[in-house]
């Protein structure tokens, strides 16, 4: 797994200033990635993003629908764990937005996954409900440069009975074609990569 932190980024006004950061991690060469919204405990106390009960069903939707993680990079919104699990603050959301910008623009990702609403809405500003647009292909420029997203509810919606697991696997299936529909155009090169991820 690897880790990009852009330590000499200065955090001078948010509410989490000086928290412990919890950077993205996994294999962002394969230019997928999933942004979910900050880190809860487990994941401030082991310094690895969605490794708690959502990071679980996220690996378990994964799994079943045959998309391996580690495969892919996976990163927050917000890079600290906000007090008391709350949601992040417009405040906290503004300073990250620009380090999670960072990791965008280096990773230069064929598809954007968002997890929840935190995350779309920073990504794709001005988005219609959740409801409207998860599961669907939204197309967006950030700085100068055009990115797919691909927005699929948070796992802890889904642990709240937001919708039935079946749904959700729904979602992660669709997921796993619009991958493969992007590499087999884009990515040809890496054969094992689509053959492992794809079947063929
Ligand atoms: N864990 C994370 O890393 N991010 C979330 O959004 C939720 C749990």
């Amino acid at each position: 797994m690897s880790k990009l932190e852009f330590s000499t980024f200065k955090c001078f006004g948010c509410t989490l200033k000086g928290k412990k950061k919890v950077w993205g991690q996994g294999n962002y060469k394969n230019k997928v990635i999933f942004i979910g919204e900050a880190p809860g405990a487990n994941e401030e106390k082991f310094g690895k993003p969605f490794i708690g009960r959502s990071g679980n069903l996220l690996n378990i939707m994964l799994g079943e629908a045959g998309i391996d993680r580690e495969l892919f990079y996976v990163t927050n919104v917000v890079k600290c764990r906000p007090y008391n699990n709350r949601k992040p603050r417009v405040n906290e959301i503004s300073w990250c937005e620009r380090l999670l910008k960072l990791e965008i623009a280096k990773i230069k990702p064929y598809l954007i996954v968002t997890l929840g609403s935190t995350a779309t809405n920073v990504i794709l500003p001005n988005s219609k409900s959740m409801k409207l647009i998860v599961g669907k292909i939204n197309k967006i420029k950030i700085d100068s440069y055009l990115y797919l997203v691909f927005p699929i509810y948070h796992p802890s919606y889904v642990l709240r009975g937001g919708i039935g697991s079946e749904e959700y696997l729904n979602l992660f299936l669709s997921l796993k074609k619009v991958i493969c529909g992007i590499y087999l155009t884009q990515y040809r090169r890496l054969r094992w990569l689509i053959s492992e991820i794809c079947g063929k």
